[in-house]
């Protein structure tokens, strides 16, 4: 059992060390389904088109690209504490106008570098897996919005449908580390993935976990069979 510090260090570590083949690899395995889910996501934000949003754990920015696709206006902090993951990400933002508007920054999502009350939306996108304290990321995450501001956390689930669940987790546990480990080198890492993704809490818990940490209004969307969930919640 790994504590909360070790867990940091070597997810910090596995990231630095997919860094410069995550945006393929994610592309690769999930049939890039995963647009499609960031999408919905950031649609999730279209009450609030021109106030600032955290992007927490960003790592190559996908998603923070997103938030700027969608609103002209929106100006994007995408903090992750894995340098070689942003660094990567600069190295494919377009160089559009959207560039502008996202600010990478370098930092703990534990310990967030913001003010309190400063953001309109926080969106994580498969992060909040990985944070070691999860409720500490939580309450950070709630003091760093503004009242009335929007969470949204996407992340992987387990499907439940007795059709897709054995496919999903032979998929998950065999063919994926397989190929992603080809590729980049680090089939650990994708091992990793998938054990993660089966000791995540039940959606109940970490709805519950969002209500102490503050947050109202929480519930869970699901998508593509129940593959991922999006946990809404408002501050
Ligand atoms: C699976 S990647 C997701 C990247 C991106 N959001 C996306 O949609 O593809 C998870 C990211 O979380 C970051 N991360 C994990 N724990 C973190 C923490 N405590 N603070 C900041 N970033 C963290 C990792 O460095 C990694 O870049």
């Amino acid at each position: 059992m790994q504590d909360a510090a070790e867990k940091k260090k070597f997810v910090k570590e596995k990231f630095s060390s997919i860094s410069n083949n995550y945006d393929l690899i994610n592309s690769l395995v999930s049939f890039r389904i995963d647009r499609y889910w960031r999408w919905v996501t950031t649609r999730e934000l279209r009450p609030f088109p021109q106030g600032a949003v955290l992007d927490l754990c960003a790592g190559t920015m996908p998603l923070a690209l997103e938030l700027t696709r969608q609103a002209p206006e929106r100006r994007v902090l995408a903090v992750d504490f894995c340098e070689d993951m942003i660094r990567a990400g600069l190295k494919t933002l377009p160089a559009d106008e959207r560039r502008q508007r996202i600010t990478p920054v370098c930092g703990d999502g534990e310990d967030i570098p913001a003010v309190d009350n400063s953001f309109w939306g926080c969106t994580v996108a498969f992060g909040i897996r990985n944070i070691s304290r999860p409720q500490r990321g939580l309450e950070e995450m709630y003091r760093v919005l503004k009242p009335g501001g929007k969470l949204l956390i996407l992340e992987f689930s387990r499907p439940t449908n007795f059709i897709v669940k054995p496919l999903y987790f032979f998929y998950l546990n065999r063919i994926l580390p397989l190929v992603a480990g080809m590729v980049s080198g680090d089939k650990e890492a994708y091992e990793y993935l998938a054990s993660s993704i089966a000791k995540f809490y039940e959606p109940e818990d970490f709805i519950a976990m969002m209500r102490q940490a503050g947050f109202s209004r929480s519930y869970r969307r699901t998508l593509t069979f129940g593959v991922v969930s999006i946990y809404v919640g408002v501050k």
